[in-house]
């Protein structure tokens, strides 16, 4: 029997399934995290003591930690990804699926005795606040200290959620993870222990979670993609409602009038920065102001009059930390100026963090994510990079100084626009909305962006990635967007959908927009827009703004600059509406029939 503290929770299938999963992996202690300060602060001198984190300078960072994570353990693994649905179709082609009792089989193997030598953690989290009828529970079991003090940051967790869990009928999704290195009796550990070989699985039809060989971002911390979206996805699908990989952010007016919008972009493609923009210096002297509700996710319910309502099921930013700084995003700045974990930065001698476009001058030398020593000398010769491109800040939510005072509101806060986008050079407008729902969905549906880093695999490519949704959608991306469709009947007012660009480039490659606290005038007519107040130009592909219903004030952004950057180019449109063909020719047998109405509709438009 291995050591353990008190179960902290009386609800006897709990107990048992700790019991039977401590019996297949067979830690030496089993530890009920209570989610308490001081828990928290005892592993994390743990991590210090083990060599996984170091304490940054208490004068320059307070209560901050650092970590560096194997170098083959730096993002999510979308190929090692699985949906093990019954069928092969429930998963749809976008998916990895496998055999649900082929994968069993061989998660038995993988994890029998995975957690020798090493603390079982019964680590229980609520995503949304506690309480909340829009939240849901779950409890990670986890071999790493690293993920349950990140989680103690991203999620709920601790005896308030076990006192949820307590009460009789509430569902909880039990996830699995290990970091897949045993550690013999005596053997030293490594301060990043994982496995070459990665599992990180889904069993969506008895909303279970495996992960195992991986202890970073979303493949460890399985509160967030594996359950808040991919598993969510599943539970949306089925209750009515809508799990979403989008920001949340409140845009109030001088006359004190606040308008939530959702947004979907997908990975690194600033949702952060989006959700905690800062508005130009005229907006600001009117009295505009922008509040963040979440940077990643937002779980969407229609309430009782038949508004779509909105959480967001985090309590944390796991924000990408290379080009966050005073000038992009000064409230990220602040919100991970205290109480934060870094990982993958580079450590300067005088215990900071830096990472590249964090200051325009960087430090003389410093250490970089693998820990070797950096100079800028060096990054001119050979292009080394101080910081991985997706090291990450584990910052708390409340810590943002723009955090919207209803960010942990029960009930959620009403969404009136929709926002998607992507980062595209070519062919998508600075920003159009779209014609109705159906078309709106269309426009979600076939949205596209260039790939990054927050993933492995090919940067610069451009794919496909429906609703930003691609990697997490946990069911056919057919089905998922019929979902979409019948959503609408269950709104008295739905929100007015719309898509954005801010990475268009001219023939010289240059960025035609500004960005940044820049997309405030976009988002203003957003509003304005979703609120009926401004006028726009019929496309082929939905309502644009003319250049007069841009507020210019302080910029100068000339007409030929902004026709050029919403132009409709004909030529580039034929190609992108033959590439929407490719995405639906995949999901076809799946794909609502509005959907293939509304490209028939676009193509004769155009
Ligand atoms: C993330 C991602 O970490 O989308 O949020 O990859
Ligand atoms: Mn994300």
């Amino acid at each position: 029997m291995p050591n353990a503290t008190l179960p902290l929770s009386t609800n006897p299938n709990l107990c048992k399934w700790v019991e039977k999963m401590a019996a297949l992996t067979r830690p030496a202690a089993i530890h009920w995290v209570d989610g308490s300060q001081s828990e928290y602060e005892t592993l994390c001198a743990q991590l210090v003591a083990s060599g996984t984190f170091t304490q940054l300078n208490e004068k320059l960072w307070p209560g901050c930690y650092y970590a560096r994570s194997d170098a083959s353990d730096v993002a999510r693994v979308e190929d090692r990804t699985f949906i093990c649905s019954h069928s092969k179709d429930g998963a749809g082609p976008t998916n990895n699926w496998a055999d649900p009792f082929e994968m069993r089989k061989k998660l038995k193997v993988l994890f029998e005795g995975c957690m020798a030598g090493r603390t079982m953690y019964v680590l229980p989290f609520s995503m949304g606040p506690v309480g909340s009828p829009m939240a849901q529970l779950g409890v990670q079991l986890t071999d790493s200290p690293y993920v349950v003090v990140n989680m103690r940051i991203m999620a709920r967790i601790g005896l308030p959620v076990i006192r949820e869990i307590d009460k009789d009928q509430q569902r909880v999704v039990p996830c699995l993870h290990s970091v897949g290195a045993p550690l013999a009796p005596g053997a030293r550990d490594v301060p990043w222990p994982c496995n070459p070989e990665k599992y990180i699985v889904h069993f969506p039809e008895t909303r279970e979670i495996w992960s195992y060989g991986s202890g970073y971002g979303g493949n460890a911390l399985l509160g967030k993609k594996c359950f808040a979206l991919r598993i969510a996805s599943n539970l949306a699908r089925d209750e009515g409602w809508m799990a979403e990989h989008m920001l949340i952010l409140g845009v109030e007016n001088p006359a004190g009038e606040k308008t939530y919008v959702a947004a979907a972009f997908p990975s690194a493609c600033g949702k952060t920065n989006f959700a905690m923009l800062i508005p130009p210096p005229h907006f600001q002297r009117q009295g505009w102001k922008l509040w963040t509700v979440g940077d990643d996710i937002a779980w969407l319910k229609p309430d009782a009059t038949g508004r779509l309502r909105a959480i967001n099921p985090e309590a944390g930013f796991f924000g990408v930390a290379p080009g966050t700084s005073l000038k992009t995003n000064p409230n990220a700045m602040a919100a991970l100026a205290k109480n934060t974990i870094f990982t993958n930065v580079a450590l300067t001698p005088e215990g900071g963090v830096w990472w590249e476009g964090m200051t325009d001058q960087p430090p003389a030398e410093c250490l970089d994510w693998q820990g070797r020593k950096w100079t800028p000398a060096l990054a001119k010769e050979t292009g080394a990079k101080a910081a991985h491109p997706n090291a990450r800040f584990t910052a708390p939510a409340s810590q943002c100084p723009t955090i919207d005072p209803a960010w942990e509101a029960p009930e959620g806060v009403p969404i009136s626009a929709i926002i998607f986008g992507g980062r595209r050079a070519t062919t998508m407008p600075l920003v159009y909305q779209a014609f109705n729902w159906s078309a709106g969905v269309y426009t979600g549906a076939t949205m596209a962006s260039e790939m990054t880093a927050a993933a492995a695999g090919q940067i610069g490519q451009v794919r496909r990635d429906p609703m930003a949704m691609l990697p997490f959608c946990g069911y056919h991306m057919g089905d998922y967007f019929r979902h979409w469709i019948v959503m609408q009947k269950k709104l008295r007012e739905t929100p007015r959908i719309f898509h954005v660009n801010w990475f268009r480039k001219d023939a010289a490659g240059k960025f035609l927009w500004p960005g940044f606290g820049e997309n405030m005038r976009v988002l203003k007519w957003i509003v304005d827009r979703a609120r009926g107040r401004a006028l726009g130009r019929e496309t082929p592909i939905g309502w644009a703004p003319h250049y007069e219903d841009i507020d210019w004030t302080e910029l100068d952004f000339p007409r030929e600059r902004f026709d050029q950057l919403q132009l409709v180019d004909q030529a580039a449109w034929h190609q992108e509406v033959l590439d929407h063909e490719k995405l639906f020719i995949s999901l076809h047998d799946r794909l609502p029939k509005e959907l293939v109405y509304e490209r028939e509709l676009l193509i004769c438009r155009l």
